[in-house]
């Protein structure tokens, strides 16, 4: 390789999560309005031949190891099997994953997994219809829960799951979601909420804490360390009742893991982001479209990566949510 990701503290990116599309098919109150976003323009879009090239320049020429693809929702860019594929077949080969609603993955999960898609995450915040209809504004829980069915049973394995909980809304449901997750052999996940909706509507009081979460598990499991090494990895792990199963916290709030970030991403329109939480962007895809080569495409990420901050400052009384809200930015 022509060199790695690595920033001024150190951190080298070794995972890199691309967003395939700003849009989704659901409405979660937490991430979007009723009415959706003004999504990107067609021609704004990385097209599926230039997220492959911008992915093989990562793995080839900057130590890239995992790439995770995220959106919006991936599931809804036609050319997902193929990008897999095209993925799937580089020298060095990466990991691959994919974090998803679940909405057709109970149809896509066997072709995934044959173009060479390793893993699947998927969110789900309440195993109740009615709140599932409430929290997304569409009436879809039967095809997230298929969608999860299929992915363990093509093998997409382990299967992970999201859960956001949310102050009145599902944070008395942490136990049955964790039960859920133990009886089908999922990896529960819970995510303390972000200042990253794109309503701005996010307030620290209403977040349900890591802390909150523990105690509510605890009352009903018996929650030990978890001997695994932790990495980069967001996800603090517990082990439920003597193990093996796991459950994990993504505290990025009030626990931030932001000293061992190994992330780097790349948004559907060719832009590289140092963090989920940057103000500047990196524009990749005016640089392709003006034919520069791999070596300059390799350089132009690296600048990006130098400049990554030490850490998202949430707590800074200065912090500024970025402009661009998760969906489009690639959780
Ligand atoms: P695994 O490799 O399976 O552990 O994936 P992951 O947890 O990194 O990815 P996933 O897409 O499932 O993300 C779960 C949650 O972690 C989402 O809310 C992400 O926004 C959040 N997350 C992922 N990477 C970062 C990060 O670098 N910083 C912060 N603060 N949150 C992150
Ligand atoms: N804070 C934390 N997690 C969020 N997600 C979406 N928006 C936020 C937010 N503001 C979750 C989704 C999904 C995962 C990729 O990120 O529910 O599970
Ligand atoms: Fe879509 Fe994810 Fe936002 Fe829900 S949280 S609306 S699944 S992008």
């Amino acid at each position: 390789t022509a060199g790695v990701l690595v920033d001024r503290y150190g951190r080298v990116a070794r995972d890199l999560r691309v967003s395939l599309t700003d849009k989704c098919n659901l409405r979660c109150t937490y991430c979007m309005p009723a009415e959706g976003l003004p999504w990107l323009a067609g021609p704004q879009l990385l097209s599926d031949e230039e997220i492959v090239r911008l992915v093989r320049v990562a793995v080839q020429q900057l130590g890239v190891t995992e790439v995770r693809f995220t959106g919006g929702e991936p599931l809804i860019r036609p050319g997902l099997v193929g990008i897999v594929s095209a993925v799937a077949a580089l020298e060095p080969r990466p990991r691959i994953s994919l974090t998803t609603n679940g909405i057709g993955l109970a149809r896509l999960a066997p072709s995934l997994r044959d173009a060479g898609l390793d893993r699947v995450n998927v969110s789900l915040d309440t195993l109740d219809r009615a709140r599932f209809t409430e929290l997304t504004r569409r009436d879809r829980l039967a095809d997230v829960l298929a969608g999860m069915a299929g992915a363990a049973e093509a093998g997409l394995t382990p299967v992970k799951v999201n859960s956001v909980l949310m102050r009145g809304v599902n944070d008395d449901e942490a136990p049955e979601l964790l039960r859920f997750a133990l009886d089908h052999g999922y990896e529960l996940r819970f995510i303390e909420q972000m200042p990253l909706d794109a309503q701005h509507g996010w307030d620290r009081t209403t977040m349900v804490t890591a802390d909150e979460i523990l105690a509510a598990l605890h009352r009903e499991f018996t929650l030990t360390a978890d001997p695994a090494e932790r990495g980069a990895a967001p996800a603090e792990t517990w082990l439920v009742d003597g193990g093996p199963a796991r459950v994990g916290v993504i505290a990025s709030v009030t626990r931030p893991f932001c000293g061992d970030c190994d992330r780097t991403r790349l948004t559907a329109d060719g832009q590289v982001r140092a963090c989920l939480f940057a103000t500047e962007e990196s524009d990749l895809r005016g640089a392709l479209r003006d034919g520069a080569d791999d070596a300059e495409l390799a350089a132009r990420w690296r600048t990006a990566m130098w400049g990554k901050r030490a850490g998202h400052g949430i707590d800074d009384p200065s912090f500024l949510q970025p402009v661009r809200p998760m969906s489009a930015i690639g959780g």
